[in-house]
């Protein structure tokens, strides 16, 4: 049996994330990576156009990176942070953290990923609201098209049904309301532009439930999952004095859009807007381990640490503070500093958008957006309805066939690479691109 038939074998132990066979009859075995190139076992190399889960941001093969966690795993490659312990890579991460992207947020709390992060933030909100005699106030508003993680909370707040099919009931108290989505978004009235427009349709939503009753809203800056969803400039602003006006907690979910693939260092610094809560992960350690977190402001940790004994934030993960994974998290941080991977963002950003730009020649391209390096292409059958064009799927197998990777909802083909890449690649995925959408 060769090495390659003996990991298929050995493969079939495995349930993979979203599991179907059809999709795994003929899986990629990916045995290294270098730059923005995963290679397979067969030994050939693919353009990672979607930064393995858009987390990658400083690319693969960063000896840097492996220095330090193989430094921290020898000297302390675990310990607890329960309370009454810390350790010295936890404590200098948050310390580092502390009004880095915003300045209200100075304390955090980690996880593992994002979904633990948000499902943290949740019960955060829950707390607070109980701590500040307002018990009642414990419903989560999300957006459709969101995408919050799968655990069941989070799963919850994500607003594409197909997650929940074979999973619901959904637990209650969590709700949607409609996504800032412009290209698609057609309730607009008199005075309103789609920003405002949308805004004020969580508005309703928060009046519906009844303000008293609703916690918080989680929303991401660009939703990214549900098909880079970039919102109009006043949405944010609007949003945030609606949650002003409602006591509504506003919990930025930055998983994607945190530690620069925007452009920015976060998302919500486009449009001058602060959360109470930020939720983040992925590109806190470009992926090379597990590692999430949540930052609350300074107003709710003093009302966190001012609670009575019996009334403590009764919170914890065996892995918040992980000291490797937030030993290779500073690292990390140092090498998107010192490359001025946010700033090229910026900039590749900018190059990518006009690359794929050139697609809105084809008659199957209904709209291209993006925000900094994240990007869509959405496909229509027909630019005037604006009906589905049911060639995703076939847009990405053919982008992987000719050795470009990225991921597609429906119609959208996102692309969202590393912070490293250059424009020569660039130019290699919109013409992959391209050609794929031209069959
Ligand atoms: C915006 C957002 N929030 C949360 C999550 C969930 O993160 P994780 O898969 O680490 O649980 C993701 C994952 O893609 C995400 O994109």
């Amino acid at each position: 049996m060769s090495h390659q038939t003996e990991l298929l074998v050995a493969d079939q132990s495995l349930l993979h994330p979203l599991h179907h066979p059809a999709e795994h009859a003929d899986p990629l075995v990916f045995v290294e990576a270098h730059g923005v190139y995963l290679r397979d076992a067969a030994g050939r190399d693919y353009l990672d156009a979607f930064a393995g889960l858009w987390n990658v941001l400083v690319g693969y093969g960063r000896d840097e990176l492996a220095d330090a966690a193989a430094a921290q795993l020898r000297r302390l490659p675990y310990a607890s942070a329960y309370a009454g312990y810390t350790n010295e890579p936890a404590a200098l991460l948050a310390q580092k953290l502390a009004g880095f992207a915003y300045p209200e947020l100075n304390t955090t709390f980690f996880t593992s990923g994002g979904a633990e992060a948000n499902e943290s933030a949740f019960k955060t909100a829950r707390a607070v609201w109980k701590l500040r005699g307002k018990p009642g106030k414990f419903k989560i508003l999300s957006r459709w098209h969101a995408y919050h993680g799968v655990t069941l909370a989070a799963m919850s707040a994500t607003g594409m049904a197909n997650y929940w099919k074979v999973f619901e009931p959904r637990v209650p108290g969590f709700l949607q309301a409609p996504a800032p989505y412009p290209y698609r978004f057609d309730d607009v009235r008199e005075g309103e532009t789609v920003g405002t427009a949308a805004a004020r349709a969580v508005e309703e939503a928060i009046l519906v439930e009844g303000a008293d009753t609703v916690a918080a809203i989680i929303a991401e800056p660009v939703q990214g999952a549900g098909g880079v969803i970039v919102p109009p400039d006043d949405y944010f602003p609007t949003l945030r004095a609606i949650c002003d006006r409602h006591e509504v907690l506003l919990i930025a979910d930055e998983v994607i859009t945190g530690f620069g693939r925007t452009g920015r260092w976060f998302g919500l610094q486009h449009w001058g807007v602060s959360p109470d809560i930020m939720s983040f992960a992925k590109g806190i350690t470009s992926g090379y381990l597990p590692l999430g977190g949540m930052q609350i402001s300074d107003a709710i940790r003093d009302a966190l640490l001012s609670a009575a004994p019996e009334n403590r934030w009764m919170h914890a993960y065996t892995y918040s503070g992980h000291p490797t994974c937030c030993a290779l998290a500073l690292k990390n941080l140092d090498i998107l500093e010192r490359e001025g991977l946010v700033a090229q963002a910026r900039e590749r950003g900018a190059y990518l958008r006009r690359g794929l730009d050139t697609l809105l020649d084809l008659e199957a391209v209904g709209e291209v957006r993006g925000l900094g390096l994240m990007a869509a292409v959405e496909l229509v059958a027909d630019r005037a309805t604006k009906a589905p064009a049911g060639l995703g799927d076939a847009v990405r197998r053919r982008c992987q066939q000719q050795g470009v990777l990225l991921r597609v909802r429906g119609d959208v083909v996102m692309v969202a690479p590393p912070l490293t890449i250059s424009e020569a690649e660039i130019d290699r995925i919109v013409e992959t691109v391209r050609r794929a959408i031209q069959g």
